[in-house]
């Protein structure tokens, strides 16, 4: 174990799939161009104001998109939509050719039968190395309560239903 402040590539990558995640796709649109990218950096910010932060690497296509437009959406995806995360992680030359979305409140598109999606417009872009933190207000939000997809030591997988017994 390693306590001191230079860790190799290595052994942060091994610390990092520790952690179970929530697959998303971020969303954006900017004039025609609309791109999505699958992310699990995404983290709630603040009940108030209602805000939350994403993590976009800027060699990214969605990294000008989302800060020239200042908007993007976050599209929590369902157990079912494993294809999606893999779709959306591929640089697919018009990654919405055929994928059913609806256009929200910012222009961005919102993917259809997504567990959950947040469209936030920019309030805050921070630079840390090669990526860029950015925070949104959120500005419209839609539950639909499904099962989570969630990736954890570089897979994807699902929750185990659990059975309640109660004394
Ligand atoms: C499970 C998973 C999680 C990912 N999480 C992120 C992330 O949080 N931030 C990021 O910049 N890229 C992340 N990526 C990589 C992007 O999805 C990938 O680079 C994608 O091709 C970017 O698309 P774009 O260039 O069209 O924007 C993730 C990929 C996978 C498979």
């Amino acid at each position: 174990m390693t306590t001191s402040g230079s860790i190799s590539g290595d052994q942060f990558k091994s610390a990092m799939r520790r952690f179970a995640a929530s697959v998303n796709v971020i969303t954006s649109i900017d004039g025609h161009v609309m791109n999505g990218m699958t992310a699990t950096a995404v983290c709630s910010v603040s009940a108030d104001p209602p805000s939350l932060l994403v993590i976009v690497n800027k060699t990214n296509r969605s990294h000008p998109v989302i800060s020239r437009s200042g908007a993007f959406a976050v599209n929590v995806l369902s157990s079912d939509q494993e294809e999606l995360a893999g779709h959306f992680a591929a640089k697919k030359p018009d990654p919405f050719a055929e994928i059913d979305y609806r256009i929200g409140k910012t222009g961005c598109p919102l993917i259809c039968e997504a567990d959950a999606t947040l469209e936030c417009e920019v309030v805050q872009e921070t630079d840390y190395g090669t990526h860029t933190i950015f925070i949104g207000r959120i500005v419209t939000c839609d539950v639909a309560s499904k099962a989570p997809l969630l990736y954890h030591e570089g897979r994807f997988c699902r929750l185990e239903e659990h059975t309640l017994h109660f004394a």
